[in-house]
């Protein structure tokens, strides 16, 4: 079943720091996602912690918390039929080396961390992280 939906994206402090936000934002456009909103912020690390606490006990979790609140991101609310699934796809495996070709984290991701972007992975996690960053 296709609907429209909305997902919440980061551009990461590795690609944000690479001037490679305009490049990123192109790429959901291209692909047919509408960039709702956006902001560009940088997060206190006990904001980092908040918005990553399912990861929390992960051995990861303290440096991906140290490091997205380590630079400039950019936020944005991207729209489009599954966007979720959709977004997912076009950014490519976590890992960027195990990433697809073409994909947004195989062109400019550095390492598992520096991985340039996030994405929701449910429609739950979309409505709570869209609201963690955009609600008023
Ligand atoms: P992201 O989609 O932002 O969600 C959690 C992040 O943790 C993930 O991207 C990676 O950048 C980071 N991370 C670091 N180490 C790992 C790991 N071993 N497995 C999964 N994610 C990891």
């Amino acid at each position: 079943m296709s609907r429209i939906e909305r997902t919440l994206s980061i551009i990461k402090p590795d690609a944000v720091e690479r001037n490679l936000d305009s490049k990123i934002k192109e790429i959901f456009v291209i692909n047919g996602f509408t960039i709702v909103q956006e902001k560009k912020i940088q997060i206190e690390k006990s904001e980092a912690e908040k918005f990553y606490k399912v990861h929390e006990t992960k051995p990861f979790y303290n440096e991906l918390c140290s490091y997205l609140s380590s630079g400039p991101i950019v936020v944005m609310i991207l729209e489009k039929e599954n966007a979720i699934l959709a977004n997912r796809e076009l950014m490519g495996s976590t890992n960027p080396k195990e990433a697809e070709e073409g994909t947004i984290r195989k062109k400019f991701g550095i390492s598992i961390d520096k991985n340039s972007v996030h994405g929701s992975d449910s429609p739950e996690n979309a409505k709570i992280e869209i609201d963690f960053f955009f609600k008023v």
